[in-house]
């Protein structure tokens, strides 16, 4: 009896970890900034393109980043990687049908599908699905694919592309697109550079993530021009060679830390970054009173009283929806009432409640947030409901009175290289701590899966 209560005890623990946050310390020095996350996912994924090996650096080491690596390595890409460089090499694909488990796990792997159906004439690819911030449609990645030539199916919940008989290419052609996504813009842009003739995107997305794509597809002996401009003119080439690239480095992950900045009212500098990069954002950090300065690489931000701006979120070069939730959680703290519209995901205000719960005094209609100010947050248990939003739990906690525990860092640590050791370096007082969770606690109710309630309630 004893043996078994043991064994069921252990079968249900599970080690989990939150980020305890110690609030109201003022932040100095300099922050490093790393490789863009979403660069480096797709630079990955342009290793397809070719037979010859791929040279990255400044990859961040990030769960999306391993996600990606199992994914190439599934289907038989060589992968080494040391520190923040890998080297790919896409010799020998065993295969075209990408693995349902690691396309769910990571949205992004949806943009392999272009250079797989380029390279090898055929793919087969899981929908992705929708995501905590609503739903994701690709039907303009699929609208490309057939432009440009081939034939694409949806089976049982499966994407399957191949190029018409008798054919060993795809086609050049004219395509618009009907919204500007990154991904769709991607995937098409991958899949032109290896096809016969010319191919113009218009209505392309122009995130600097594209324009380093395009760069390192150029490297590699692809003829693009345009790249970072709504209008993307491909000539295809007969084959792609290996190369050497630097992933750019995160601007998302440099405006978080600048709004960190500005929520503790701190003066702090961040390295290396690309200024322009960060216009739309520098814009409203300097409108609600902080001080932006740059220089070469490098820009020192210096608050000074915060007041409320309004911000409407739109694709590049307007203000990016993936700082919309830290940008809120600055807000609360600031004098006035701002307000924030989310025009890019349809559910990507799940922030809102939990920054009510630290005493925030934010309303919501539909897509957009009225924020009041208040003097000061209060420091409680948290959950992250997606990636940016656990980034706002955090800001929210370095500006708050008391100490914060927020669960849910799956959802952190796929966007944020070690984002509490970059804190703790420039004075904030923050932790992460190793939580051990019984799933049955209570043997007479039987088995009770862990839900983030429950694991709030354990970190309570
Ligand atoms: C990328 C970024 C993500 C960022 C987003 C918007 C990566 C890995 N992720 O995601 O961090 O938040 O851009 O800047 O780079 N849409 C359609 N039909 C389609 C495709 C998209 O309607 O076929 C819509 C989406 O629903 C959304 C908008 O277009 O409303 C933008 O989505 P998209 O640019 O495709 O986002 P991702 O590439 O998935």
């Amino acid at each position: 009896m004893y043996c078994m209560n043991s064994v069921a005890s252990i079968s249900n623990t599970v080690a989990k970890h939150h980020l305890e946050v110690r609030g109201s310390n003022f932040l100095s020095g300099q922050i490093k900034i790393s490789g863009a996350k979403n660069s480096a996912l797709v630079l990955m994924a342009a290793t397809l393109l070719t037979e010859e090996a791929l040279f990255l650096k400044n990859i961040p080491s990030l769960t999306d980043i391993n996600v990606m690596s199992e994914l190439l390595s599934s289907i038989g890409v060589r992968i080494e990687r040391k520190s923040n460089e890998i080297s790919l090499t896409a010799r020998d694909l065993l295969q075209s049908e990408l693995p349902y488990k690691l396309v769910h796990a990571l949205r992004a792997s949806f943009v392999c599908a272009g250079p797989l159906l380029a390279r090898i004439g055929e793919v087969s690819i899981p929908l992705p699905g929708g995501c905590r911030i609503g739903n994701r449609p690709i039907e303009e990645h699929i609208r490309g694919l057939e432009a440009l030539g081939a034939s694409v199916s949806i089976e049982k919940g499966v994407v399957k592309a191949k190029l018409p008989k008798n054919k060993k290419k795809l086609k050049g052609a004219h395509i618009k697109f009907n919204c500007q996504s990154v991904g769709a813009t991607e995937t098409i842009l991958m899949a032109a550079t290896l096809a016969e003739g010319r191919t113009v995107l218009e209505n392309s997305a122009q995130e600097p993530e594209i324009q380093d794509l395009a760069n390192m597809l150029n490297s590699m002996g692809a003829q693009i021009r345009g790249a970072g401009t709504k209008e993307i003119i491909i000539e295809g080439v007969e084959k792609l060679n290996g190369c050497n690239h630097t992933v750019i480095p995160d601007r998302i992950e440099a405006g978080t830390f600048l709004i960190a900045a500005a929520i503790t009212r701190s003066s702090i500098s961040l390295t290396p970054v690309i200024p322009e990069h960060l216009e739309a954002v520098f814009k409203k950090l300097r409108e609600c009173g902080c001080l932006i300065n740059t220089m070469g690489d490098s820009v020192k931000i210096t608050p000074n009283e915060i007041t409320a701006v309004d911000v409407t979120t739109s694709p590049y070069p307007g203000f990016p929806t993936d700082l919309q939730a830290p940008f809120m959680a600055l807000m609360t703290t600031a004098k006035g009432t701002s307000k924030i519209t989310e025009t890019v995901f349809e559910k990507r205000m799940q922030h809102v409640s939990e920054l009510n719960r630290m005493g925030s005094s934010i309303k919501l209609l539909g897509n957009t947030a009225l924020i009041t100010g208040v003097p000061q947050l209060t420091g409680t248990s948290l959950s992250a409901g997606d990636l940016r939003a656990s980034a706002a739990m955090v800001l929210a906690s370095l500006s708050a009175k008391g100490v914060s525990k927020i669960i849910g860092l799956d959802y952190l640590d796929r966007g944020y290289e070690r984002m509490e050791d970059k804190l703790k370096k420039v004075g904030a007082d923050i932790s992460r701590e190793k939580i051990t969770i019984s799933a049955n606690k209570n043997s007479k109710e039987g088995f009770k899966p862990l839900t983030p309630q429950s694991i709030q309630q354990e970190v309570a």
